[in-house]
C-alpha cells in the first residue's frame, strides 16, 4: 500500500470519531463591544478543520462553523469603546486600585476554568493540535494568568512606599499605556493572545482583540466571561479578515500599543500605518529560524531526542521550532540516519488518538507550499532522506529530511513552520556561528555538545546574538517566567510573566520638594485614602 494510501485511511468517517471529541458546527454570531454582547446579522466566514472526514460523496474537511466577517464600521466601535473606557487613564479601570482589578483578573479565570472541556475540543479541531497539547495549552493560560496575577502582587507591594532621594520625596508606579490591541498566531491562539492580553489588562490599560485567522470559534466560550468580569469597554473583540478590519484602527492613531504575534512582514505593515509612531509600543514576537548545532563530541541519543521535539512538536508550527540543523561532518551520517529513524517512527493520526505526533497541518496552502521548497530543495542537490517524507494526503504530511542542504536552497534561509527538517553539515567548528551573524533572525539556539570549552565558546559567541542558548536541550519558551524575547526580526520587548507587565506600563511618579507642608499634605492624602496612586497599602 502507498504511503499517500496509508494517510488517506487515517482520516475518520464520522462514526469512527469518537463520542467524547466529535464536534458540531459553532456559529460564533456573538461579539463583545462597550460590555454588550451584539448579535451579528453580517455576512458569516465559514471555518473548515485541518481534519478531514470521510462521507458518501468522498472526503472533505469537516466543517467547524462560522464567525463574523465585519466591517471597518465595528471595528472603529470597538476602537472608540475601548478609547471611552480609558478616558485618557482616568477610566475606571485605569484607576482601579490593584487589588481590584487583581479581583476582576481572577473573577474571570474561575469563569474561563468552567469552559475547559470546549475551548480544548474547539481547539483541538480548529487547529489539527493533539489533544494532550490542546489540554496543555489551556492549562498553561490558566497558570500564566495566576502567575500575572502572583507577579503583579509583588510589582504593587514594591511600589507601596515612597522615596527620599535629595530632599524629593516620590511614590513610582506603573501605569498604564492606553489602548491595546492585541492578536495572537495561529500555531496557540489561545495562549499567546492571552500572553499579551492579560498583562496589557491586568495593567489596566483597555483591550481591542483580534482572533488569529484559525483558532477563532473558541473565543465563543470566552465572551460571556469577559462580559461579567470586566466593566463595559475594557474588553472589546472583532472578526474577520485582518486586511479589512485592522488597518482603521492603526491609521486612526488611537492605538497606543500593538501587541501581535505573527511575521515581521505584517508587523511593519500595521506599524507603518499608525500616523503617530512615538506613541506606539510595539509588543511583538516575530519570525525565527532556530538552529541547532551538533557538535563532533555531542551525544548523539539526546542530541536526536532534543532534535526532533525541536523540530517535529506540533508538526513543527512553533515560532520557537528548531528549524535548521547544522551536524558536523564527521558524525553526520551516523546522526542523519539515525534521525530518519526516529522521524519515520513518529505517529501520525488524528489528533484525538492516544500517542500521536504528527497530525493534519492547520494551513490548507501548507502542503502546496512544501512540494514547492522540496522540490526547490531536491533541484539544488538535496534529497529528502527518510522514506515517504513529503509524501501527502491533503492535510497530511509525512515530515521529510532533506539533507545536504546548502546556502542555494530556499530551506536554508527561510521560515518553513512546516515538518520539514533541514540538515546542513559543516565542518569548520565555527561555521554555524557564522551562519547566525548573517541571518535575519535571533530568537535562539540550541547547542550539543558535551565539551565545556567549545560549549563555552559558543555560549560567547551566540549571547549577543539571539536571546536564549539552550544547551543539549531543544528551543523553547517555557518556563513562562522566564524571558522570552528576540533581536532583529524575531521580536521586539520582551515578554515573560512580569516582563509583560512591564512592556503593557510605563514607570509614573508623583514627586514634591520634602518641605513640612508636603510632606502633611502626602500623610494626609495617604492616611484618609485619597488617592489610589498615592497609597502604601500593601496587598497580602
Ligand atoms: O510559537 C511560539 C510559542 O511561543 C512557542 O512556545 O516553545 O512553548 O512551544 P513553546
Amino acid at each position: 500500500m502507498t504511503a499517500a494510501k496509508q494517510f488517506e485511511m487515517l482520516f475518520p468517517d464520522l462514526s469512527q470519531i469518537p463520542d467524547a471529541h466529535r464536534i458540531t458546527p459553532i456559529h460564533q454570531t456573538e461579539y463583545l463591544i462597550d460590555g454588550n454582547i451584539h448579535q451579528w446579522t453580517g455576512e458569516m466566514e465559514k471555518m473548515y478543520s485541518p481534519v478531514y472526514v470521510k462521507t458518501a460523496n468522498g472526503i472533505d474537511p469537516m466543517y467547524l462553523g462560522s464567525h463574523p466577517s465585519m466591517t471597518e464600521k465595528e471595528s472603529l466601535l470597538a476602537l472608540d469603546a475601548a478609547v471611552r473606557a480609558y478616558d485618557n487613564g482616568r477610566g475606571k479601570w485605569a484607576i482601579m486600585p490593584v487589588q481590584e482589578r487583581i479581583a476582576h483578573v481572577a473573577d474571570f479565570i474561575g469563569r474561563m476554568k468552567a469552559q475547559r472541556a470546549n475551548v480544548v475540543k474547539t481547539l483541538m479541531w480548529e487547529i489539527g493540535k493533539t489533544l494532550l497539547d490542546s489540554e496543555k495549552e489551556f492549562d498553561r493560560t490558566i497558570e500564566y494568568m495566576n502567575d500575572t496575577i502572583d507577579a503583579l502582587k509583588d510589582l504593587d507591594r514594591k511600589s507601596s512606599r515612597f522615596d527620599i532621594e535629595q530632599g524629593i520625596v516620590a511614590q513610582i508606579r506603573r501605569s498604564p499605556l492606553g489602548v491595546a490591541l492585541c492578536m495572537g498566531p495561529f500555531n496557540y491562539p489561545l495562549n499567546e493572545t492571552f500572553t499579551t492580553l492579560i498583562p496589557a489588562l491586568t495593567m489596566g490599560n483597555t483591550v481591542i482583540f483580534k482572533p488569529p485567522k484559525l483558532g477563532v470559534l473558541l473565543f465563543k466560550y470566552l465572551l460571556d466571561a469577559f462580559k461579567e468580569s470586566f466593566p463595559p469597554g475594557v474588553v472589546n473583540t472583532i472578526y474577520g479578515a485582518g486586511q479589512k478590519v485592522v488597518p482603521p484602527l492603526m491609521e486612526s492613531g488611537k492605538i497606543d500599543v500593538l501587541a501581535f504575534i505573527g511575521s515581521s512582514r505584517v508587523a511593519g505593515i500595521l506599524k507603518k500605518q499608525h500616523p503617530r509612531l512615538h506613541r506606539l509600543r510595539g509588543v511583538l514576537g516575530l519570525d525565527a529560524k532556530n538552529p541547532a548545532v551538533v557538535l563532533p563530541d555531542a551525544d548523539l541519543d539526546l542530541a536526536i531526542k532534543e532534535c526532533l521535539l525541536g523540530t517535529l512538536s506540533f508538526n513543527g508550527q512553533r515560532c520557537t521550532a528548531l528549524k535548521i540543523l547544522f551536524v558536523h561532518n564527521s558524525i553526520a551520517d551516523a546522526f542523519v540516519e539515525k534521525f530518519s529513524n526516529a522521524v519515520n517512527a513518529l505517529k501520525c493520526g488524528m489528533p484525538w488518538d492516544a500517542g500521536v505526533n504528527i497530525t493534519p497541518l492547520a494551513e490548507p496552502s501548507k502542503p502546496k507550499y512544501i512540494a514547492e521548497i522540496l522540490a526547490d530543495a531536491v533541484a539544488h542537490g538535496a534529497k529528502v532522506v527518510n522514506e515517504n517524507g513529503g509524501v501527502s494526503y491533503h492535510s497530511l504530511v509525512q515530515p521529510a529530511v532533506v539533507y545536504p542542504v546548502t546556502p542555494s536552497m530556499r530551506l536554508y534561509n527561510e521560515e518553513q513552520f512546516c515538518p520539514i527538517v533541514p540538515i546542513v553539515p559543516f565542518e569548520h567548528l565555527d561555521a554555524p556561528i557564522e551562519y547566525i551573524a548573517q541571518s535575519n533572525y535571533g530568537q535562539q539556539v540550541s547547542i550539543f555538545s558535551a565539551n565545556a570549552e567549545m560549549v563555552a565558546h559558543y555560549v560567547d559567541a551566540l549571547v549577543n546574538q539571539v536571546c536564549r542558548v539552550n544547551i543539549n536541550s531543544q528551543c523553547q519558551r517555557g518556563p513562562d517566567v522566564f524571558p522570552f524575547a528576540g533581536r532583529k526580526d524575531s521580536a521586539e520587548g520582551t515578554l515573560s510573566v512580569s516582563d509583560a507587565l512591564r512592556a503593557f506600563s510605563i514607570r509614573t511618579m508623583v514627586a514634591a520638594k520634602g518641605s513640612e507642608q508636603n510632606k502633611m499634605l502626602l500623610t494626609d492624602i495617604v492616611k484618609s485614602h485619597k488617592s489610589s496612586f498615592l497609597s502604601t497599602d500593601f496587598i497580602l
